[in-house]
């Protein structure tokens, strides 16, 4: 039996569903809405796998479907991307009773999902994610971007989905170290959260690794659960969603300092959560031996939990993105214990220094 996760947003609420493959899909969309037309976007990996078996279910309740393929990777999510999807729906006449399906990783939900932010000033639009991020992350919550040269995800909009169908049969294409990635923001939502949760990613990690469905699901509900808890909360991250940065701070500056080529995603989010916790040992006692549990899991799903690049005055100057003269402060998502963190602006800057030193290898 399928999974369902409820995003409380009151009138802007849509379910998750989690199952092991597409048969329900096309009844789930018409159960929430009544597109006259579909497109449904994905990029060039996951086209040939999923594109057919996707359409058909749209097909065969009669409804007329198109689909548009753009060539995978970040570059994709590029202003010039978006208008080829502007000038494509022109051509299929899709107008504002048709919706898009975004049939992939974040990257595709993401372009997609600002492509029916945008056009006609706003299209309804369903989120089929392919990734194990795109599942417990970037499908969830109604951010959607494409970059811009001067920064990534700059150009954007919050767009809820209207539903959430995850089948995780995909996950059995998915290339390995990807699978790693998406299993850092698993991992982050254990310790921002759930003590319980990040136990059972912590023990059960052949299971995860081997997808076994049941353990599996489990997985992609609890995090499912965890970010929408959050994102009901605070929909527009005015407060309580910036603990979903938790790990990110660092990251987004290794990021940043390898032009977005050095690390993958997930794993500068692996080495930011080490810093976070050491920095959590300083300035909120955070237990040792908890660092040592993350460390361990971190490992376990082959991210990487130290790095050796950079000097400190880099980092922190990264950190600090515009403020380059003035020692001002960074803002950290710091663990108390596994399950409760705070969103602290630092201005210890030895702290932070110090933090940094103990990830290095
Ligand atoms: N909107 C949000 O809230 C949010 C949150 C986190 C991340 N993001 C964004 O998500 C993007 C990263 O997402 P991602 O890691 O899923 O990247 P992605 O979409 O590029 O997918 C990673 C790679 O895996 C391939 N792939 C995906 N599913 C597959 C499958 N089932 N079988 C075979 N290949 C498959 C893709 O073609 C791609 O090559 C970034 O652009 C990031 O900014 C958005
Ligand atoms: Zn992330």
């Amino acid at each position: 039996m399928p999974q369902t996760v409820n995003v409380e947003l009151g009138e802007r609420s849509y379910n998750i569903i989690i199952d092991e493959n597409f048969c329900r899909l096309g009844e789930e969309v018409v159960k929430v809405i009544k597109p006259a037309k579909i497109t449904v976007i994905s990029d060039s990996n996951i086209a040939p796998l999923y594109m057919d078996e996707v359409k058909k279910q749209f097909e065969d309740l009669s409804i007329e479907t198109h689909s548009y393929i753009f060539k995978a990777g970040e570059e994709s999510k590029s202003l010039s991307q978006l208008e080829e999807i502007y000038n494509f729906l022109f051509s299929v006449k899709a107008d504002r009773k048709s919706a898009l399906v975004a049939l992939g990783g974040g990257v595709t939900g993401d372009l997609a999902g600002y492509a029916a932010a945008s056009y006609m000033r706003g299209i309804p639009f369903i989120q089929v994610p392919t990734s194990i991020l795109a599942m417990v992350d970037s499908s969830i919550g109604g951010k959607t971007a494409v970059n811009h040269p001067k920064g990534k995800n700059t150009i954007g909009a919050f767009h809820q989905p209207s539903l959430v169908y995850a089948n995780l049969s995909t996950l059995k294409t998915l290339p390995k170290e990807e699978f790693a990635c998406g299993m850092a923001e698993v991992i982050k939502h254990g310790i921002i959260k759930e003590p319980c949760y990040f136990s059972f990613v912590r023990q059960k990690t052949t299971e995860i690794k081997t997808l076994e469905y049941q353990t599996l699901s489990r997985v992609v509900e609890g995090s499912c659960k965890i970010k929408s808890a959050v994102v009901s909360e605070d929909e527009r991250e005015s407060g309580v969603r910036a603990i979903l940065n938790f790990g990110h701070t660092l990251a987004h500056a290794l990021e940043s300092l390898t032009n977005y080529k050095g690390y993958r995603h997930g794993e500068a989010v692996g080495v930011g959560m080490v810093a976070a916790c050491y920095l959590g040992e300083e300035l909120l006692s955070f237990d040792n031996e908890d660092t040592k549990k993350i460390i361990e899991t971190i490992q376990s799903y082959n991210l990487p939990a130290t790095f050796s690049k950079f000097s400190n005055e880099e980092i922190i100057e990264s950190m600090m993105g515009d403020k380059k003269t003035e020692y001002g402060t960074i803002r950290f998502v710091v663990p108390k214990k596994i399950g409760k963190v705070e969103i602290l602006a630092v201005d210890n800057l030895s702290a932070i220094k110090n933090a940094i030193d103990r990830c290095r290898a």
